[in-house]
């Protein structure tokens, strides 16, 4: 059996029915629905449903989707997308749940999966999008060792909106 990834305070696992909690927590948030299939303020069907929508993205080979779990506590969670993977590109996106924020778990998980993308057959860069104003997501790329390659107007829809991203590439 492989190895989970993992990098220095957390291991990435995949989805089970119990990240149900995960999935409430996340819908509370205001940014993370706008990012997702997630509903704001998800009953607990609609929370069900996103969790078993992630299960789906791996069975039907979407994506690679992991919960990011920290001292045996799912804090958050973390995807590698394959939908450019014809272009030998996966996208990473990832979320953690405000009351485990500003520890570090987004950058070392940004670091476990980027390794891990490198065992992907046909992964040969990682791309992260992101908007301007989201610090905290910018300094986590730039300390897991991910570049800026400039910005693409209208990019991204979030939240029904067209936004401009930034486009950052793997080490
Ligand atoms: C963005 C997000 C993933 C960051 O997660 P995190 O675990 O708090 O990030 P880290 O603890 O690894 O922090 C990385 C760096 O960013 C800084 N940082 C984190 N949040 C910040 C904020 N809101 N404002 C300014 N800096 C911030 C940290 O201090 C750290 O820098 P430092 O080591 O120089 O002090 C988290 O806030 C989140 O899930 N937000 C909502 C969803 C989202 O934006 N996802 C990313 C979409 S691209």
């Amino acid at each position: 059996m492989t190895e989970p990834p993992a990098h220095g305070s957390v291991i990435l696992r995949e989805f089970t029915e119990a990240d149900v909690g995960l999935a409430l927590e996340f819908g509370e948030d205001p940014y993370i629905p706008l990012i997702g299939s997630l509903p704001a303020h998800p009953s607990r069907q609609e929370a069900e449903a996103w969790v078993r929508r992630q299960q789906g993205g791996r069975a039907e080979g979407r994506g690679l989707p992991f919960v990011i779990v920290a001292g045996g506590t799912a804090v958050g969670t973390i995807a590698l997308w394959l939908r450019k993977l014809s272009e030998g590109v996966g996208i990473v996106g990832y979320s953690i749940s405000p009351e485990h924020r500003r520890r570090g778990f987004a950058t070392d998980a940004l670091v476990a999966i980027t390794g891990f993308a490198r065992t992907v057959p046909g992964v040969e860069r990682v791309e992260l999008y992101i908007e301007p104003w989201n610090r905290g997501s910018l300094r986590a790329a730039e300390k897991a060792g991910y570049r800026c390659e400039g910005l693409l107007p209208d990019h991204h829809e979030i939240g029904g909106v067209p936004k401009d991203m930034l486009v950052y590439a793997s080490p």
